[in-house]
This record gives C-alpha cells, sequence and structure tokens, in this order.
C-alpha cells in the first residue's frame, strides 16, 4: 500500500509502479536520507512540533535501521518507490505513530533536495581526494624527470625541447584547478533545502537553521521553489567532473601515442595494459583508451542534467528524478577512472633514451639557434631566415645542426663560431629557459614544490 494511497480508489498498475520508481539508483543515498530525517526530527523536537518523546522514538528507530541496512539484516524493498518512502514506511512499521510524525512539515520534493546534496558533498570530497594523489602522482613523476629531455610538440610537430617533468606538471596545473572546481561546486551547493515543502513552504515554525546547523550546511535557501527545483549544483558538478575527464583524457591521448612504437617514450608496466587474443606481439594501452572514451559518456551526463532541466516549470516536476542517474554516472565514472590512471602512471617505464633522441631529431634547437644570431646583434627576422636556410641545407644533407660543419654556418652568416655548438645543445636549450613557468629543471623544481604546497593547502580546507 502506497504512502498517499488515502485518495486513490485503486492499487497502480504494476507497470507503472515499476516505471515511476527509483529506489534501484537513489536507495545508494539511504545514509544521507536517514541522516536528514534525523535532522529534520530533533530540529522538529526543539521547536515543540513533536514531542521529545517521539522525536526520540524516530532518531533510535532511524538508527535501527541504518545499522539494519549496513549489517545487510534489512534490504530494500524493490516495490517501495523511492528511499524516501523506503525508509518512512520502515520506521513506522517498526515504530508505530511517532513515525508517521516524521514527514510533519517536510516534502518529497525539499527531502530529495537535501538528500542529494549530502549525498554528492561526501563524494566531492572523495573525488577530490584522488585528484588530489592523481597530482602528487604526478609531482613524484616529473621530480624524477627534471633533467628528462624530450621534444615539446605544437601541431604534433616537434617544435622546440622542453622535460619529461615540464610535460607531466602541465597535467599538475590542470588537476589544481580541478580541485579548484570541485570545491567552488562544493560550496555552491551547500545550501539546505529543507523548509521548502513541496513548493510553498510550511505553517509550521520550522527552525531552517538549525537543521542546517546540524546537518553542516553553510546557509538555507531562500526562495521555496528555488529550493526544490534547483539543480545547478549537479550541473555545477557535473561541468566540473567533465573538466577533469577531458584532462584525464588528454593524458591518456599522450600515453597510447607514447606507448606505441612511432613514439616508444614509455612502457606500461604488464599488470596495467592488456594483449591481444590474436596478435601475439601486442601490448594495448586498453586502460587509456577507456578513459578517452568514457569522457564521452560523462559528457552525456551533463547533456542529460542540461536538457532535463531546460524545459521545466516551476517548481518540482517528476522529470527532475532523472537526475540521480546522470550524476552518480558521472560522479561513479570519475572515481573508478582516477583511481586506475593513478597506479598506472606510478608504474609506467620512462624511456628517456627513446626521449632524448627524437628530441635530436626534428630541429627543435632551430629557435635557440637564431636567437644565439639576435644575442650578436642580428634582428630576429634576419636571424630566423638564415637559420631556416641552415635547417634546408642540413635536410639536404640529411645532417642535424650539431653535425654541420662550421664552415657551412659561416657561409650563410660570419656571426656564427664555435660556440654555437654550445648554444644548440639541447641541455643549453632547456637549461636557458629559465623563465617563470619554463622547462629550466629550476624553473620546474619550483613548480613542483609550489604545487605540492598547494595541495596540502587543500587537504586542510
Ligand atoms: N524520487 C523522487 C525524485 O527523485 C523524489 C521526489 C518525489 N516527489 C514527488 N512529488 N513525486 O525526484
Amino acid at each position: 500500500m502506497k504512502l498517499w494511497a488515502g485518495r486513490f480508489a485503486k492499487e497502480a498498475d504494476q507497470r507503472v509502479n515499476d516505471f515511476n520508481s527509483s529506489i534501484s539508483f537513489d536507495a545508494r543515498m539511504y545514509k544521507q536520507d536517514i541522516q536528514g530525517s534525523m535532522a529534520h526530527a530533533t530540529m522538529l523536537r526543539e521547536t515543540g512540533i513533536i514531542t521529545h518523546e517521539d522525536a526520540r522514538e524516530i532518531v533510535k528507530g532511524l538508527k535501527g535501521i541504518l545499522a539494519d541496512l549496513e549489517s545487510g539484516a534489512l534490504a530494500f524493498d524493490p516495490d517501495a518507490e523511492d528511499i524516501h518512502m523506503f525508509v518512512e514506511a520502515e520506521l513506522t512499521a517498526r515504530i508505530g505513530d511517532a513515525g508517521k510524525r516524521l514527514h510533519t512539515a517536510r516534502s518529497r520534493n525539499d527531502q530529495v533536495a537535501l538528500d542529494i546534496r549530502l549525498y554528492l558533498r561526501d563524494q566531492i570530497d572523495e573525488i577530490a581526494a584522488l585528484v588530489k594523489q592523481f597530482a602528487a602522482t604526478l609531482c613524484d613523476l616529473a621530480e624524477q624527470h627534471v633533467d628528462t629531455v624530450m621534444p615539446g610538440y605544437t601541431h604534433l610537430q616537434r617544435a622546440q625541447p622542453i622535460t619529461f617533468g615540464h610535460h607531466l606538471m602541465a597535467y599538475g596545473q590542470m588537476m589544481l584547478r580541478d580541485l579548484d572546481r570541485l570545491q567552488a561546486a562544493k560550496q555552491r551547493m551547500n545550501v539546505m533545502p529543507l523548509g521548502s515543502g513541496a513548493l510553498a513552504g510550511t505553517t509550521y515554525p520550522l527552525d531552517r537553521r538549525l537543521t542546517a546547523r546540524l546537518l553542516g550546511f553553510d546557509s538555507v535557501s531562500q526562495n521555496s521553489l528555488d529550493g526544490v527545483s534547483d539543480r545547478d549544483f549537479c550541473i555545477d558538478l557535473a561541468a566540473a567532473i567533465s573538466t577533469i575527464m577531458m584532462h584525464l583524457s588528454r593524458f591518456s591521448e599522450e600515453v597510447i601515442l607514447w606507448c606505441s612504437w612511432e613514439f616508444k617514450f614509455i612502457e606500461l608496466d604488464d599488470a596495467f595494459a592488456t594483449g591481444s587474443s590474436i596478435m601475439p606481439q601486442k601490448k594495448n594501452p586498453d586502460i587509456t583508451e577507456l578513459i578517452r572514451g568514457k569522457t564521452g559518456r560523462v559528457y552525456g551526463d551533463l547533456m542529460t542534467l542540461l536538457t532535463m532541466m531546460k524545459g521545466l516549470p516551476l517548481a518540482y516536476n517528476k522529470d527532475m528524478q532523472e537526475d540521480k542517474e546522470a550524476i552518480f554516472d558521472a560522479v561513479d565514472t570519475v572515481k573508478l577512472c582516477l583511481t586506475t590512471v593513478i597506479p598506472m602512471t606510478q608504474t609506467m617505464r620512462v624511456l628517456k633514451e627513446n626521449m632524448r633522441l627524437a628530441a635530436a631529431k626534428g630541429f627543435i634547437n632551430a629557435t635557440d639557434c637564431a636567437d644565439y644570431l639576435v644575442k650578436r646583434g642580428l634582428p630576429f627576422r634576419d636571424a630566423y631566415k638564415i637559420t631556416g636556410q641552415l635547417v634546408a641545407l642540413c635536410m639536404e644533407k640529411s645532417t642535424t645542426l650539431e653535425e654541420l660543419p662550421l664552415s657551412q654556418y659561416r657561409q650563410l652568416c660570419g656571426l656564427f663560431d664555435e660556440d654555437v655548438y654550445a648554444a644548440i645543445r639541447l641541455e643549453t636549450c632547456v637549461n636557458g629557459r629559465m623563465v617563470e613557468g619554463g622547462p629550466a629543471p629550476a624553473m620546474v623544481e619550483k613548480q613542483i614544490s609550489e604545487l605540492r604546497e598547494k595541495l596540502a593547502a587543500y587537504s586542510q580546507s
């Protein structure tokens, strides 16, 4: 029998029941639902809306339900419409009339708005902890490779020399911004909606701020219609998660390239790669391909939420029940991806020699060669042109700037001296890029220590 059976002459059709039911996916909020109900009951007691006796019974009953759900002694009823109905019905079955008083001055509309906030607030902490771990992993690996020269790319063409440490720290910066976005989403989410009722508040003299305090909210929602029908916080979080996934996907794409025979910059640990059922030689970076693939799915979750909301008149509409599967999927997916990418990154083998070899080809020190002439007084445009001619000459002779004889240099420009070879050494090129944010080892070390400090600051907040 439904809790709302009074108005109805018939039981709902089984197909309607199944169609309407959300318990299969909202059951995961049981702890938050119970936590919210305990705070609500406490507030009802403090404001004299229910008796101390009833409140005590309710809180005790809810604690029992929580314990039994966690021990497995109590199972979710798949026929319950949602987690809210399930807990209330179970409470009433256990404690009778007092249980029926719990829902005083509350609607499932403000209840669900509360539960999702409580649930996602906890999830944000878990995601942020993983993002921090990934950032720390990047710092650890980068620290070992502040001197590991590799080609930096634009247009996927070798461009200028950088180090592997510098490259990794670019992802470190992304993770830092991701943490910031998560924290902002959490802050904006941390508003307590109970008291909005079904849509128009309530006539009971609630102490909403007490409920908010009991549940650790910073403030209470300021408009009852908005309180029950706002899902911005789901969209904010889905957007923050989408950006994390986009970052992980870019990293994954690079790992996929680096694993290929064309690059061979890294080798994944056997425990983090997969084989082929037919080609015995294959070692595939499936994990990173899956992360790249799942990114699309998370973008889909964000689109689901945005589209779900765009045509809804105020206030609550049942469409909004669709919020949960989308945001839960985004949360689950990003956690799964981070949990896997961290040990994969920790265990991958970096093939420094191959990075160095790749850096030695492709004339990535050409800019530095031009800069050499600039330092001897030539305008940059002229130096650029001369260096371009030198590169063409090297290509014609199948040689490199490092190996081209000084006589040939001099033929194009008399400003060249023996010290040009030192100036275009890849290590010189990297070490000289001492600009703030640049790839010189000292600057990357600074980046690493500053990022670590910022990560530590996040742990405290
Ligand atoms: N299961 C519902 C949801 O997730 C709870 C709110 C139901 N409210 C209602 N008026 N039917 O949105």
